[in-house]
């Protein structure tokens, strides 16, 4: 065999008594098999073997696992970007003629996709309130094929009544799936979302965790995952994921792995400087709202506390109990102009403007939400609008650093 060759064919064997606690990183476009008949037998389906790098390596199955433990889910496929797992779950479980619903205050680009691509292959959308349940009600008709949830909503954080709307769905046999990259499997457990009673079980069908948030928590990776408790709903999943030919590298899915265990810390100590950023910004004249669940004057604040802080009553104005994960919104004086908040945002030093959440930077992006909203209560639209992302900074240099760029503002 000549050298070359003998790189390539080489005779490593992992040694089986390296009991180290930490994945190995698989990689792998072909996977041998060491006869035809083994080749047509695997089965990458029910995930007992592997047949291509693109349908799973050991690293990525580990993943999958932890993701299902983490959301108390049975099955997982991994997409490339939260995004992806987003759009996975509406190209799997739709087709022509099929109608969904979308919280008014879901995700943009989730909204995005149902203006584009899905209306064009003639799966048609309708906005609800996701704070009137009978909104939701109102809007399940005959076609609704699936009902898209968040909880809170994206950039107003306004949290809803979560096992009502999940419930009429139930009732009327329509699918949910969950937005679960606020929860992050760690304020409440999205497939039992009645834990206090139990027997009687009432879960969404299907959960999206954009992985590139709080499971990554390092914002230097992009991956989503899309999670059930169903078989059925699996095995449409997994087939189209495969189709599509969606999947995640080795070094990425590694990376997740490794922030995995550390994932409850982070997410307690971000959540936790952000409520003392929250009680800060109520203090503030130039904020004529601060939306966070956990503040008691934040629409849907009861049922946050219902879900994620075991229904006990709030201490103060910001509830100290219970879990919330790190994002603030500031609802600026309408007496302040656009130019002000602008202002505002470019003296930030420690913040840096940017999308995203969950990782060690805090970030800020001023939004412009009259044209982003259907159903907001008209006093939100007015005075400009700036979503804070809590990272893992001390409270105290982010509340000066916020101090100082409101005092630019003049
Ligand atoms: C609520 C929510 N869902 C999904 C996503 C999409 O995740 P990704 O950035 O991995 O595509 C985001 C990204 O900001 C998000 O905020």
């Amino acid at each position: 065999m000549k050298p070359d060759t003998a790189l390539i064919h080489h005779d490593y064997q992992p040694p089986g008594d390296f009991a180290s606690p930490q994945i190995a990183v698989h990689k792998a476009s072909s996977v041998f098999f060491p006869n035809v008949k083994a080749m047509r037998e695997r089965n990458w389906l029910d995930k007992t073997g592997y047949t291509y790098g693109l349908h799973g390596t050991p690293t990525t199955f580990t993943l999958e696992e932890r993701i299902c433990q983490l959301e108390g889910a049975k099955h997982c496929v991994l997409l490339p970007s939260g995004l992806a797992a987003l759009a996975q779950v509406n190209l799997a479980l739709l087709k022509t003629g099929d109608s969904i619903l979308i919280p008014d205050n879901a995700y943009g680009p989730l909204k995005s996709l149902a203006e584009g691509e899905l209306q064009q292959w003639g799966i048609s959308h309708r906005y609800y309130d996701p704070m009137e349940p009978q909104s939701l009600a109102d809007n399940l008709q005959a076609d609704t094929r699936l009902v898209w949830l968040e909880a809170p909503g994206s950039v107003t954080l306004e949290f809803p009544d979560l096992p009502a709307l999940v419930k009429l769905c139930s009732d009327k046999q329509v699918l949910t799936a969950l937005d679960n990259t606020w929860g992050a499997g760690v304020a409440f457990q999205p497939f039992d979302l009645l834990p206090q009673m139990a027997g009687s079980r009432l879960g969404v069908d299907v959960c999206v965790h954009a992985l590139t948030k709080y499971p990554s928590g390092g914002g230097d990776v992009l991956m989503g995952s899309v999670t059930t408790c169903s078989d059925e709903l699996a095995r449409s999943l997994k087939l189209s994921h495969m189709r599509l030919g969606f999947g995640v590298a080795g070094n990425d899915a590694e990376l997740v792995l490794r922030s995995l265990p550390s994932i409850g810390l982070r997410y307690k100590t971000q959540d936790e400087t952000c409520r003392k950023l929250a009680s800060w910004c109520l203090q503030q004249t130039a904020f004529v709202q601060v939306l966070h669940p956990a503040i008691v004057a934040s629409p849907g604040h009861a049922h946050w506390r219902d879900l994620c802080a075991g229904g006990v009553a709030a201490d103060a104005d910001v509830h100290s109990g219970g879990a919330a994960a790190s994002l603030l919104s500031l609802r600026f004086d309408p007496g302040l102009s656009q130019s002000h908040i602008d202002r505002f945002c470019n003296a930030l030093r420690l913040f840096k403007l940017g999308f995203s959440w969950a990782g060690p930077v805090s970030l800020a992006v001023p939004y412009e939400l009259k044209s982003m909203r259907r159903h907001a209560p008209p006093e939100l639209l007015q005075g400009g609008f700036v979503r804070l992302a809590i990272g893992l900074e001390s409270a105290e240099d982010l509340i000066a650093d916020l101090s100082q760029a409101l005092s630019t503002m003049g």
